[in-house]
């Protein structure tokens, strides 16, 4: 077998792939571009001061996000399978321990428990955009606005309907199967995507506090960067390219041949980050022109834009918009983070239909313990004897448990089984000219770097 081949290529079955790099592209974007870029990124920018905030972020996007990302699509891609199989049959080809295959199944649990928690908070743009089109939001001040969004986190019931339809959505395109399904809806909501953030920030552009907007994500204030925001810049680099979840050895698994690595991840990551700093455009200029503050946290969309758009000529229709976009950015991740354990499935033999719906109902029934945390359970901290996870509800930990300890510790898996154990020249084979910038930098920087955040997030 010449080393330029997947390994999986002399397997009998011929290999499902994206129809071009175009469906990939939209595909690894659609995974990458979620809550993470719109509702989370504007909001820990706004706490953590703005531009030197973002500078530390894109340095993590650069130096440790795109190679773990050419990481996994090159495994992906060479083991042809779901990120169990590929991992099983990587580490075979490279002589390594049977027990690789866990950097496989700890990226599909930790997928599994982010779309539990996901699609909750994917579900509340629903009741959003249909305030946004009745009226809700006119003239709404921080108070009313905030017991609106109190009121719909009280609501079990509330939360469970979103959840369950969002859900719905999710399990309904990975059903489809990679072309029909995943590459027919990304190719269609991504461009989509594209033209609602594009006219939201023209809208934003009219207020005329653009400047002011951009001065807060683009001028660095260091003295306003602690430590804690280092970290915290660093594990939204991995959550925001969707790493060590399976997501992109999921997707790298469908890659032609020809495709290139290193070129085609460098386009997700830039488009990644520009719908990020294009999402705080499309928000910050709103919530300046009203005095409001940029540092609300996590109520930033939910709580404050709502008011913004209150006041504004038009601000109901483009509140609406606004939310659409939300949700289809949530929509085309969660798809992906299905993928893994969809595509492990079927390659047991389950049906893509039965795997999608058997998966997505496990998820879904996780996530009604994430909806009762919010309201009922609110008070239940299972874990409150040990001092790090004292006053966590059941949704505290998932989020801690994946964001903080299953992704990093994948990354840093992922980073010294290609610096490590694979040979150079196979890596090389996929990766081509790259592979010289590439290998320096997952052998040494990116182990090192996540053996730091671990060490401070372990103290
Ligand atoms: N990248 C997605 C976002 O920013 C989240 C995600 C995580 C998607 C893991 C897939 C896998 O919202």
């Amino acid at each position: 077998m010449s080393d330029s081949q997947p390994i999986a290529s002399s397997s009998a079955s011929k290999p499902v792939l994206w129809s071009s790099r175009f469906a990939f592209i939209m595909a690894a974007v659609g995974s990458a571009v979620g809550l993470g870029n719109i509702w989370k990124f504007p909001y820990i920018t706004g706490e953590n001061g703005g531009g030197a905030f973002v500078l530390v972020y894109l340095a993590c996007i650069a130096i440790i996000g795109l190679p773990l990302m050419m990481s996994e699509v090159m495994l992906g891609r060479r083991g042809r399978k779901s990120p169990i199989g590929t991992m099983e049959v990587v580490a075979a080809a490279e002589k390594g321990s049977k027990n690789w295959i866990g950097v496989g199944l700890m990226a599909t649990l930790a997928a599994f428990i982010i779309l539990s928690f996901y699609s909750v908070i994917a579900g509340w743009t629903m009741p959003y955009i249909i305030s946004a089109v009745t009226g809700d939001f006119n003239d709404i001040d921080a108070e009313r606005s905030g017991d609106l969004f109190g009121q719909l986190l009280a609501s079990p019931g509330q939360l469970l309907l979103w959840h369950s339809i969002f859900m719905g959505l999710t399990v309904w395109v990975s059903a489809g199967g990679v072309r029909h399904g995943v590459e027919r809806a990304v190719t269609k909501l991504m461009p989509a995507l594209f033209v609602l953030l594009i006219i939201l920030v023209g809208y934003a552009s009219t207020t005329g506090h653009f400047g002011e907007a951009l001065g807060f994500l683009f001028k660095p204030d260091f003295s306003a960067l602690t430590a804690e925001s280092v970290l915290i810049a660093l594990g939204h680099a991995f959550f925001t390219l969707s790493l060590a979840s399976g997501a992109m050895m999921a997707y790298g698994a469908y890659l032609p041949q020809k495709v290139s690595i290193a070129r085609t991840a460098m386009v997700v990551a830039v488009m990644d980050t520009g719908v990020a700093l294009l999402a705080g455009l499309a928000i910050f200029p709103v919530v300046f022109a009203h005095g409001l503050a940029a540092s609300e946290g996590p109520g930033l969309i939910f709580v404050t834009l709502p008011v913004a758009f209150g006041q504004m000529p038009g601000g109901g229709f483009f509140a609406a918009l606004f939310f659409v976009l939300l949700l289809f950015a949530a929509w085309t991740s969660s798809i992906s983070m299905l993928e893994s354990l969809v595509s492990y499935l079927n390659e047991k033999g389950v049906s893509r239909v039965k795997a999608a719906i058997g998966g997505g109902f496990a998820a879904w029934l996780l996530g009604i313990t994430t909806v009762l945390s919010l309201n009922l359970w609110s008070d239940f901290t299972p874990l409150d004897s040990l001092a790090r996870f004292e006053g966590k509800t059941l949704f505290d930990l998932y989020d801690y448990l994946t964001a903080n300890i299953m992704m990093p510790l994948g990354a840093l898996l992922i980073a010294l089984f290609v610096g490590w154990k694979m040979k150079p020249e196979h890596s090389q084979a996929e990766l081509g000219a790259w592979h010289k910038v590439w290998f320096p930098i997952v052998r040494y920087v990116t182990p090192l770097a996540l053996l730091i955040v671990f060490a401070f997030n372990l103290r």
